[in-house]
């Protein structure tokens, strides 16, 4: 999103909101090598936007310099990485080591709404390891793990690939590519839509959570 359109969201949701909600800030911090777990990003970001008065910032740790300072002011910060040999990428693992001085020692993340995300190219792909790296690495910064409360999909004789959390995870969002298709083509619209949920479930909790 250009600067512009940010600063037109931002004008618009102070216009609309009653006084009583501020404006929630939800981070995303993602890796991807190949662009599919960027575009599961976007939808999380998508959907946090579907939330009157959220903004939605994405911070890719390929981009070098983490805004620390952005991290510290949001509201609840939502883990995002390529599953890689069965766990986070490598990146992603640095990302966690450089929040120790950044953000750990001071605890300046406690009581901050956390949540995850992990795309893979098998169905499984050991994925359940790297959500449970994030939910601990939340953990021990004191921050509270919101989960995906939504029914597995495609799990039925009546179910198929188009249903929502058709990989049937609880922990966080778990999505799929196909190895030889690009990030244009994978993952599937059941992926991000279920993405786009968690982000708004994130940002609804955190907005439920402000003080009167
Ligand atoms: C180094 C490496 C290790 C991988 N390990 C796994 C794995 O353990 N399980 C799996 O299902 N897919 C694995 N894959 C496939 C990726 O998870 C898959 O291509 C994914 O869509 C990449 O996401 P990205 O484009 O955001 O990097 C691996 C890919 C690479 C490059």
């Amino acid at each position: 999103m250009s600067d512009i359109v940010q600063a037109h969201r931002l004008i618009i949701a102070h216009h609309f909101l009653d006084g009583k909600d501020s404006i929630l800030l939800i981070s995303i911090v993602y890796d991807s090598g190949f662009g599919h777990t960027a575009r599961v990003a976007k939808a999380v970001a998508a959907g946090i936007q579907e939330v009157q008065g959220a903004e939605a910032k994405l911070i890719a740790v390929a981009d070098g310099l983490i805004d620390w300072e952005s991290l510290e002011r949001s509201d609840a910060i939502i883990f995002g990485s390529p599953t890689y040999n069965g766990l986070i990428s490598a990146r992603f693992k640095q990302f966690f080591e450089d929040s120790t001085k950044a953000a750990w020692t001071e605890q300046k993340w406690r009581n901050k709404l956390a949540a995850g995300f992990t795309n893979s190219g098998a169905q499984h792909g050991d994925k359940l390891n790297s959500l449970v790296s994030m939910a601990l690495f939340a953990a021990q910064h004191g921050m509270i793990w919101v989960g995906l409360d939504m029914m597995p999909g495609n799990s039925s004789s009546t179910g198929s690939a188009d249903d929502l959390n058709r990989l049937g995870s609880w922990l966080g969002v778990m999505t799929q590519s196909n190895t030889d298709q690009g990030a244009d083509i994978t993952p599937i619209k059941s992926d991000l839509v279920t993405a786009a949920y968690l982000g708004r479930r994130v940002t609804e909790t955190a907005r439920r959570l402000q003080p009167a």
